[in-house]
């Protein structure tokens, strides 16, 4: 059996805000059409960029450039609803821009920490004020002209990282960080695809990225974003755990190596897959296929540094941990507690809902896998990753699982649900109400 996912959610982003910011006609062929993407589309239409409507543009979206300062002052709030990269990346963005703005989003992205954003921003010379709640949105930005920074971060964030990397963009500033992990590189990639030098490499306790020598304009983006690892990796697992049938190919999958921290973890646990790369993207993003077959599962340890590379992808993992042969530890993975949602408690909840045995650990969680049916009613808590982890499971034969709030699938993966039934049928099918 053959699927497909849709285009790359943090790719869609940065490729949206580059088109705006650079001089001339952009192509972005791929896109994620909806979701988080979709609303960062919308804010940037707010501040004066030409993003056509993404649901009707057909498979290559085009983009007149504003340039790196062009951006207009907002006649209304910038409303990010679910995307912590949009609000994070465009508060760099809005850094270095002579204007006032104020960004905010849903009651999920409310309660995710921005001060990681906005402290090193100030430094750099931008004004915030926090409407609601301290380091919290709704935010109002006041940017303008911007200095040098030079910052050790305090967590591993990619967006974190390219919130500073823009500023000094539009700022036409040099950054220079260390961050304390190797968070995904999209955007250092981007950069350079677009002739922005980005100088990275190991440092003393971390990884080093310095932007030395910002331009004063950016050339047209012209690229593909490949098919979303997150995306794949529900359906990775649903062919390892034998929900397919048969052997799974999972077609034209972004392969950055930063993102696929999964594969070695699930080839730690037993796992079956072939890695075919069939080359690179538009802007230096690798590309290939996915091989899966069915194998048996063993549990596994997770420790601090592996976290970065999978971050988004450990609800699923913990599901494929409730299925595995013996004790799963995962540590090193408190991030997860200011996700979409708290994952931590999500996951430990929901899997104990099921029958699953699980400890709360402050930073991760243990589990006992089980090969016992498992039926029950499930919390998405409005998490699309936490739905489709629990998604996969209750698709799975002899489990019978009810996922609360299916729909918010669509903030990454469009069209999850259909695809998930299609490519289990005859094999039970999932249930979401
Ligand atoms: C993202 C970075 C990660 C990830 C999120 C997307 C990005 O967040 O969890 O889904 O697009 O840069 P952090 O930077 O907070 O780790």
């Amino acid at each position: 059996m053959i699927v497909r996912v849709p285009g790359d959610k943090s790719i869609s982003q940065r490729a949206l805000i580059m088109a705006t910011l650079a001089s001339g006609e952009s192509r972005i062929r791929g896109l994620l059409p909806e979701g988080d993407p979709a609303s960062t589309a919308n804010a940037l239409r707010r501040l004066g960029s030409h993003i056509p409507d993404l649901g009707k543009a057909g498979p290559e979206v085009t983009v007149e450039g504003l340039g790196l300062r062009g951006l207009r002052p907002p006649q209304a709030p910038l409303d990010l609803e679910n995307s912590g990269t949009g609000a994070r990346l465009l508060l760099g963005v809005l850094a270095g821009q002579h204007l006032e703005a104020v960004v905010t989003g849903d009651a999920s992205l409310r309660k995710r920490p921005m001060a990681r954003i906005t402290d090193p921003l100030a430094t750099m010379g931008a004004r915030f004020e926090a409407l609601e709640a301290a380091g919290r949105l709704p935010i109002k930005v006041r940017g303008g002209d911007l200095v040098p920074l030079s910052y050790r971060m305090p967590v591993a964030s990619a967006q974190l990282k390219s919130a500073l990397l823009l500023a000094g963009l539009v700022g036409g500033v040099e950054v220079d960080m260390v961050e304390p992990g190797r968070s995904r590189d999209h955007t250092e990639r981007a950069f350079s695809g677009l002739g922005v030098p980005v100088v990275c490499g190991p440092a003393d306790d971390g990884w080093s990225v310095q932007l030395t020598e910002p331009p004063t304009h950016l050339p047209p983006v012209d690229m593909e974003v490949p098919g979303d690892f997150s995306s794949a990796a529900f359906f990775v697992l649903f062919g390892l755990l034998g929900g397919a049938g048969e052997d799974l190919m999972i077609k034209g999958v972004g392969l950055n190596p930063t993102r696929i921290g999964l594969l070695p973890v699930l080839r730690r646990m037993g796992a079956e897959i072939e890695v075919e790369g069939t080359g690179a993207t538009g802007e230096g993003e690798p590309m290939g296929d996915l091989l899966v077959r069915r194998s048996g599962l063993e549990a596994f340890s997770l420790v601090e540094k592996e976290v970065p590379g999978l971050i988004d992808e450990i609800p699923i993992l913990a599901v494929g941990a409730a299925r595995a042969q013996g004790v799963t530890r995962i540590t090193g993975a408190k991030e997860l507690r200011v996700k979409e949602t708290d994952r931590i408690s999500a996951m430990v909840k929901n899997l104990r809902a099921l029958g699953i045995q699980v400890d709360e650990l402050e930073d991760g969680m243990e589990i006992v896998g089980s090969d016992q049916p498992l039926r029950g009613r499930v919390e998405t808590f409005g998490d699309h990753r936490i739905a489709m982890a629990f998604g996969v499971l209750g698709s799975l034969q002899g489990n019978e699982i009810t996922v609360d709030r299916p729909e918010v699938a669509s903030v990454s993966f469009p069209g999850f649900w259909g695809l998930l039934e299609r490519a289990a049928e005859g094999q039970g099918g999932p249930k979401a109400q």
